[in-house]
């Protein structure tokens, strides 16, 4: 029976363009989607923007253009990524799609009916500057436990600690900088923490094959009982107030879904939407009990997509996900990338270089398994595995065979074979179930690992039969025909097993053998007596030279008013490693002889003060600056000048050129800064 997918990948954020960890999830889940597609599964693979939400909202804000604008602006540079790597989602929608209104507020309207809204009033901090509540990452203040000014409200980057954000003392709203004040508001709740609820989720989670073993186990832990007898669900609170860019909840005026509500939704939408478009009906397809429902997600958004989602889905009296097919996060080297900024690997210049979008395809299946581990991007690794084993072990079959087969025998294949390449290729056919179901298990790795082994196979094959040697002596020519036949078919099969991973490349090899679009099915058959084209090159080896140019770091050109380039990127290692202190100008005199410095005695809380020359005396008169808090690097070593001893700098904006404007501007401290505080 020909199963029914449905199948999407996660939404991303609409507030930045793909990073290479977004395109390894849209590789596993177009590899596991072309699978499906040759084992004969109709499939329909969806995408969208995940476009609502504040932090959106406040980019849109910055860049000075409507969240809408904003949006359609992300959106429009997608296709040269998915493209660029053979993604092949048949549809990419937007959650802020009427599709997605209308079926957010239905499943809303649903849940209410069901008795599972619950509306509570809570108490937050508001912006009373911007005129709007303040979500957790807005909010900054000095840590309670360890003093540590500007910490985040959820917890301190400092001593680790754990609190709310009314925990933190001089809080600031980090949109504003006003002080938040605590307002209430009425929110909506999703009762996740009802028996009912808890039931169906308990049900739900531990259908076997639903979730990975790890999975599961996390999700055991989340519902754990604690002494007092409560089950660790929380309700979840669904609703924020305006202005949110987002989808209004209905009969409840100047509130809307709070943005995890609406995206999973977006996965119905786009399906809505494409399904419109290939003329099948949404609602008779989902309502069909055949059709399975399957998301591919990163490890960071587990809750949303085991708890919420399916809880969203079942009280609403919808069909629920059959499978979360969930994967680790993409490293370099072995170190942790930041999820909105990704690794230093950028998809586009990837692409811009000339390096082949399948080489990272390949590569990242190499690495992929079923499990949730994390993966690591490796230069070295990545240049071993294409070069040795896709372009030596599987392309050079090709070519070891093609060129003999089209100047001797008009690229006819020959039809008998020989006994021992009959074996051989019936050894390759054994081999399709078991690299079927590694593709159906999402081993990607593995099943790359198999297909490898049979490759090295075929070319002990070559090895013993030397078409070299063959093609020197005329006697030899029927047994030249059989061994290049074998190589080509050889060819054939091992091109259907790498098809998921390598589309183009096997498309090219269709071509090349003069073959329809070939499917796993495919592998059963002979293709003797065939007449296949003329070999071209299929593959370059990857140059260490083009990973050198991928990974070095990008300059960011971004010109200043004022045209300075900004200098190399650092780590904030960097930065901590100059020690600036506020300074107060205790007393300031001209220097004799110099028409540029001023001569500056600072106190820097130390119990002494420190000689400075500061080349500011074309902008600046002592009378200007005496009792004047500003900024010095504290830590710079002394510089003897032929004034004196110079025990530190002052800090000054200036141009580069100081063509348009020459000035100096000497920098002051808020009021509230005292001399010897360090600045971070
Ligand atoms: N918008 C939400 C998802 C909503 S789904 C209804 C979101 N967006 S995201 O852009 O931050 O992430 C999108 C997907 O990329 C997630 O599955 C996330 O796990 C995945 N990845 C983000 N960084 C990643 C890596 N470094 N490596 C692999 N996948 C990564 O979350
Ligand atoms: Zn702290």
């Amino acid at each position: 029976m020909t199963r029914k997918l449905f199948v999407t990948t996660a939404l991303p954020y609409a507030n930045a363009p793909f990073h290479i960890g977004h395109m390894m999830e849209y590789i596993q889940a177009d590899i596991w989607v072309r699978f499906q597609r040759m084992v004969g599964s109709e499939v329909h693979f969806v995408c969208a923007d995940d476009a609502h939400g504040a932090p959106i909202m406040i980019a849109a804000e910055k860049a000075g253009q409507t969240p809408q604008a904003f949006v359609a602006g992300i959106a429009a540079g997608r296709a040269k990524y998915l493209d660029g790597f053979q993604i092949g989602f048949d549809h990419w929608h937007s959650t802020d799609a009427p599709e997605n209104h209308e079926l957010a507020q239905d499943i809303y309207r649903a849940l209410r009916k069901q008795g599972l809204i619950a509306e509570r009033t809570i108490e937050q901090f508001y912006d009373p500057v911007k005129g709007m509540f303040l979500p957790d990452r807005y909010i900054k203040g000095t840590c309670p436990k360890c003093g540590t000014p500007d910490q985040y409200g959820d917890n301190c980057e400092n001593c680790g600690a754990v609190y709310a954000p009314t925990d933190l003392k001089n809080p600031y709203s980090t949109l504003s900088g006003a002080t938040p004040v605590l307002k209430s508001s009425d929110h909506y709740f999703f009762q996740l923490s009802s028996q009912r609820c808890i039931d169906f989720l308990t049900e739900w989670t531990n259908t076997p094959g639903r979730l990975q073993p790890e999975v599961l186990n996390k999700i055991k832990e989340w519902f754990a009982v604690d002494e007092q007898g409560h089950v660790g669900l929380n309700d979840w609170d669904i609703s924020r107030d305006a202005p949110y860019f987002g989808i209004e909840i209905p009969d409840a005026p100047g509130k809307y879904f709070y943005v995890w509500l609406d995206a999973p939704v977006g996965y119905l939408a786009s399906l809505k939407n494409h399904l419109g478009k290939v003329g099948v009906d949404f609602d008779a397809f989902m309502a069909d009990p055949a059709v399975e429902q399957i998301h591919f997600i990163g490890k960071d958004i587990v809750t949303f997509h085991t708890l919420f989602w399916p809880a969203m889905l079942h009280f609403s009296g919808r069909k629920v996900p059959n499978h979360i097919f969930v994967h680790g996060f993409l490293q370099l080297s072995g170190e942790k990338m930041s999820k909105s900024r990704g690794t230093g690997i950028s998809p586009l210049k990837y692409l811009e270089i000339g390096m082949n979008p399948e080489w990272l395809r390949y590569y990242i299946a190499a690495k992929l398994n079923g499990r949730v581990e994390d993966l690591d991007f490796n230069p070295d690794d990545f240049l071993a595995r294409v070069n040795s084993d896709l372009v030596g072990k599987y392309i050079n079959i090709a070519s070891r065979a093609a060129g003999f087969l089209t100047k001797r025998f008009g690229g006819q294949l020959s039809s008998d074979l020989g006994v021992e390449g009959r074996v051989l290729l019936d050894g390759l056919r054994a081999h399709r179930a078991t690299i079927e179901a590694l593709y159906e298990e999402r081993e990607f790795g593995k099943a790359l690992r198999e297909v490898m082994l049979l490759a090295d196979r075929v070319n002990e094959f070559v090895d013993q039969n030397k078409p070299w040697e063959l093609a020197k002596k005329p006697d030899n020519a029927a047994v030249l025909h059989d061994v290049c036949s074998v190589c080509i078919e050889a060819f054939r099969l091992l091109t259907i097993y790498l098809k998921p991973v390598l589309p183009t490349l096997a498309a090219q090899v269709e071509a090349f053998l003069k073959v329809e679009p070939m499917n796993f099915a495919d592998a059963a058959r002979a293709i003797g007596g065939h007449t296949i084209g003329e070999y071209k090159h299929l593959m370059q080896r990857v140059d260490a030279k083009q990973l050198d140019t991928l990974l070095e770091p990008t300059v960011v050109e971004v010109p200043p008013p004022g045209g300075e380039t900004l200098a190399a990127e650092i780590q904030v290692d960097d930065f901590a490693k100059i020690d600036l202190r506020i300074a107060r100008i205790e007393a300031c005199e001209a220097v004799e002889g110099s028409t540029k410095l001023l001569r500056l005695t600072l106190d820097v809380g130390e119990g002494k003060t420190r000689n400075v020359f500061s080349g500011i005396a074309s902008a600046y008169t002592p009378a200007d600056l005496v009792g004047k808090l500003t900024v010095m690097v504290a830590n710079l070593a002394p510089r003897k000048m032929k004034f004196g001893i110079s025990e530190g700098m002052v800090l000054a904006a200036s141009h580069a050129d100081g063509k348009a404007d020459p000035g100096i501007y000497i920098l002051e401290p808020w009021p509230g800064a005292k001399p010897g505080m360090r600045i971070r």
